[in-house]
């Protein structure tokens, strides 16, 4: 990963641009923050398009974050960090809802236009009107030269390579990678945060190895959507910093199914079927209604903040019938053997392994039992788990849309940069 230079500052009200960090013609001039293993030593992170404007933002009021699909999942991902890292308020925005508004915006915010292509209309026109406000504008692009790595007085550049599925899926993780990164750049001085800090860059530099544990459920993934293929609905339930998880998952699963009507929904047409990202701590508000043993729901229930209130939910839906997918950690294993139950997709199995540890491995091991599938990914700081959780459900997605037929790169009707609005 690279980060972006800085550009020209707003006239009197921001620091001028360090010499070394002079723009590139079309945009952020790149630098490097990181990359070599003894930087994952200090718990510091380099970006260095933000470096100039760190003291800019943290004097602002508010940081309002606006994107768009995919982008705008991301940036939901990284709320809870930011707050805790930045301790400012942070506030959420679709672009296309922030416009119909024309929500107030101070010269006391920074609003940071997140955009994979940087080329989305309704993004663009929000960063314009936030600029005419006198806001300090921050973007966060995949793309050199983009209308909004141009439009903006700072930003970050994910530098994830060129995209060419429709479907975001390398940026969203990028994403997620990079705001987590301007969280702990924003909290590099608070030195209460000191030791979570440095916690949260160890995790990055060995995210890699967690993704790549995330990738090897790849034939479990296509076995499971063997088993899906045929339904009209599903749901994916998520809490916390998972609740944007659940919201991609269902985006990209989203399709076609006949029940779009029947659940009054909205239809997310990426892949093929119908499907909705709910959030968990909504359940007993509606969607409680729908659950039944034919319904197919994926739970996100790894062991961060949320776990005890995921496993309730999980209770709860079990008590309905319901037919439950889990995605949920690896188990960590203490010392001696004894019989446990076989998740995966073989549920209802035993076999003699060594006993586990974590209370909330024996639940899950538990709803294992009781007939759940259960598909478990590597551990991460909570703020990172979004990012190694989503990789099994873009790959169910995959699967599920190669398995009906589809073209995953190119879902009927969509493009991969909306320029209209
Ligand atoms: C389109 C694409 C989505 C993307 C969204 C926002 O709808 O199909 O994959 O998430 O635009 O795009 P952006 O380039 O602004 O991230």
């Amino acid at each position: 990963l690279t980060a972006a230079g800085a550009k020209s500052p707003s006239p009197g009200r921001l620091p001028a641009p360090s010499p070394s960090l002079s723009p590139s013609p079309g945009g952020y001039a790149a630098s490097d923050f990181g990359g070599a293993a003894s930087d994952f030593e200090e718990p510091y992170i380099r970006l260095g398009g933000l470096a100039d404007y760190v003291e800019g933002i943290l004097r602002c009021r508010r940081i309002v974050f606006i994107a768009c699909g995919t982008s705008f999942h991301a940036c939901l991902a990284a709320r809870a960090t930011l707050e805790e890292f930045a301790a400012m308020p942070v506030v959420v925005e679709l672009a296309g809802d922030f416009m119909d508004r024309e929500a107030p915006v101070f010269r006391d915010d920074t609003c940071v236009f997140v955009s994979q292509s940087g080329e989305t209309a309704d993004t663009l026109r929000a960063l314009e009107y936030a600029k005419n406000k006198g806001a300090l504008c921050v973007g966060i692009t995949n793309t050199v030269g983009s209308a909004i790595s141009n439009a903006t007085h700072c930003g970050v550049h994910l530098n994830c390579g060129y995209e060419i599925g429709v479907a975001s899926t390398k940026a969203y993780t990028s994403q997620i990678v990079a705001l987590t990164m301007v969280a702990l750049l924003l909290g590099a001085d608070r030195r209460s945060m000191t030791a979570k800090r440095l916690d949260h860059v160890r995790a990055l530099a060995a995210l890699p190895d967690a993704v790549r544990g995330a990738l090897a459920l790849d034939a479990d993934m296509r076995e499971l959507a063997a088993q899906l293929k045929d339904a009209s609905d599903l749901l994916f339930f998520g809490r916390g910093y998972n609740y944007s998880t659940a919201l991609e998952a269902a985006l990209k699963a989203g399709g076609r199914g006949g029940g779009g009507r029947r659940l009054g929904g909205r239809v997310k047409e990426v892949a093929l079927i119908h499907s909705e990202g709910i959030n968990a701590g909504e359940m007993k508000h509606g969607p409680l209604a729908l659950v039944d043993e034919n319904l197919p729901i994926i739970v996100i229930a790894t062991m961060d903040a949320m776990h005890r209130k995921m496993e309730s939910v999980i209770q709860q839906l079990l008590a309905r019938s319901a037919r439950l997918i889990i995605l949920c950690n690896q188990a960590r294993r203490a010392g001696g053997r004894g019989d446990v139950p076989c998740g995966g997709f073989g549920a209802g199995l035993w076999f003699r392994a060594p006993r586990l540890e974590a209370p909330g491995d024996v639940a899950m091991d538990a709803f294992a039992a009781r007939g759940c599938s259960l598909i478990r990914v590597p551990r991460t700081v909570d703020a990172l788990q979004p990012v190694v959780n989503v990789v099994p459900l873009q790959l169910l997605s995959y699967h599920l849309t190669t398995l009906r037929g589809f073209n995953v790169d190119q879902p009927r009707n969509l493009a991969k940069s909306v320029t209209v609005t």
